[in-house]
């Protein structure tokens, strides 16, 4: 349908859409994917994606142009007219350098921990929204990338400890004898807890988990796992998430947890607290009692980890215990994860962009919320000084 990047694309006139190729080393993902397209040329946009931008995720550029973008070459051509650029992570200093002035970047950027960032996209004149601070509320759940991306590493966690035990996960009752099936310990039920367990469970693990907020005992138990009372409660912020333990609540949870965690052969840790560093639940001790061959996938890595030993980004062997840190997960499903960022990302864009403009109508509660960068200044949850509560 579109041509080269001189030609007019569909929907001229609109607001013209930016999807770079991810520069990040090891991101294999593309902000959005030819099928996602429909809705945002139906509404008038335009896109434009470089070349080779969803290549790694597996989507040509045949295939973008086949539904409807134009295909570019580098930043420069890319962001010539651009009023949107939609990422994954966050740019390189190249692409910064080209970004035109009054364009806005959405993306999942981590704003928190990527200030000086914001800073030279502040400088640029480059307004900015970044995802991870939706408001957890049911307008917003269609754009939910965080739970999207949860959901997948949940899963592939389960499938990374099953390739690396050294047996099977299911009972197995064969003429050469009876093997017993794998125990699963799931610590953290949010979205990618909970899609760990079910995972598991399908394996035909028997699968135990724990969260601090009591209302997922029900979740938990409604796909077959046991409940681990360790007797510890946190509250439940206004945004859904779990509150901080105390220190001595924290002593109490590990306590408990040691015993189960030296009867697992496969730990997945999921436990992490808004803003703040990941709780420190499985100790050198603890890894030190589990049997060799044992695995822990520890999906807190990015926030330090819930094991002490994890190296966030490698995978570390000690006592005979695997310890998985890696960081990549969601990128080692690109294709799928790719996709279900694109429609999150969709539903946000058709919010942003209204009568053939960006709005910057920052009272408005997902705008509001996801704004880092106004008008030359950082805001919201990247503004100095502390941060806002969760
Ligand atoms: P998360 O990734 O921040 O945390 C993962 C889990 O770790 C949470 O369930 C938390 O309670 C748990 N945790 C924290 N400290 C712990 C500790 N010391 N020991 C054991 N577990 C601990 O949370 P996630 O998965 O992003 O979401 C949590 C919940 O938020 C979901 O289950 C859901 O109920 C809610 N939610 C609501 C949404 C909406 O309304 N739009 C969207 C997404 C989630």
């Amino acid at each position: 349908m579109a041509g080269s990047a001189d030609e007019p694309a569909p929907g001229e006139g609109g607001v013209r859409i930016a999807v770079p190729r991810e520069r990040q080393p090891g991101e294999r993902r593309v902000a959005l994917v030819p099928s996602a397209l429909r809705p945002l040329l139906a509404a008038g946009l335009n896109v434009r994606v470089e070349t080779g931008a969803g290549l790694e995720a597996g989507y040509s550029d045949a295939a973008y142009s086949e539904a409807g973008a134009t295909v570019a070459g580098g930043p420069g051509e890319l962001f010539a007219g651009a009023g949107l650029v939609l990422h994954v992570g966050p740019p390189d200093a190249g692409e910064i350098a080209a970004l035109p002035q009054g364009v806005t970047l959405v993306g999942l950027l981590r704003a928190s921990s990527h200030i000086p960032l914001l800073e030279s996209l502040a400088a640029r004149g480059v307004d900015v929204h970044s995802l991870e601070l939706l408001p957890r509320i049911t307008r917003a759940q269609e754009m939910d990338v965080l739970s999207s991306m949860a959901n997948a590493t949940g899963y592939h966690a389960v499938l990374m400890a099953a390739v690396r035990l050294p047996s099977f996960m299911p009972l197995l009752m064969t003429a050469a004898g009876t093997i017993r099936p794998a125990r699963v310990l799931v610590i953290g039920a949010g979205v990618a807890g909970l899609q760990a367990i079910a995972t598991a469970k399908r394996l035909g693990a028997v699968v135990e988990a724990f969260d601090v907020r009591p209302a997922v005992r029900e979740q938990v138990e409604s796909l077959g796992a046991r409940f681990v009372d360790t007797g510890v409660e946190a509250a439940e912020t206004g945004t859904g998430y779990a509150q901080a333990l105390s220190g001595e609540a924290e002593e109490r949870e590990r306590a408990v947890l040691a015993r189960h965690v030296a009867e697992a052969s496969c730990v997945i840790t999921t436990a992490l607290i808004a803003g703040r560093e990941a709780p420190r639940l499985i100790t050198a001790e603890m890894v030190s009692a589990m049997r060799p061959g044992s695995v822990i996938v520890d999906l807190a890595a990015p926030g330090g980890g819930n094991c002490e030993l994890t190296k966030p980004g490698e995978e570390v062997e000690v006592s005979g215990v695997r310890i998985c840190g890696q960081t990549d997960l969601e990128s080692r499903m690109a294709t799928d994860t790719s996709q279900l960022f694109a429609n999150n990302l969709v539903r946000f864009v058709l919010h942003l962009v209204r009568d053939g403009r960006v709005r910057d109508d920052l009272d408005d509660e997902i705008l509001g919320a996801t704004c880092v960068v106004h008008a030359g200044t950082l805001r919201g949850a990247a503004a100095p000084g502390p941060a806002p509560s969760a």
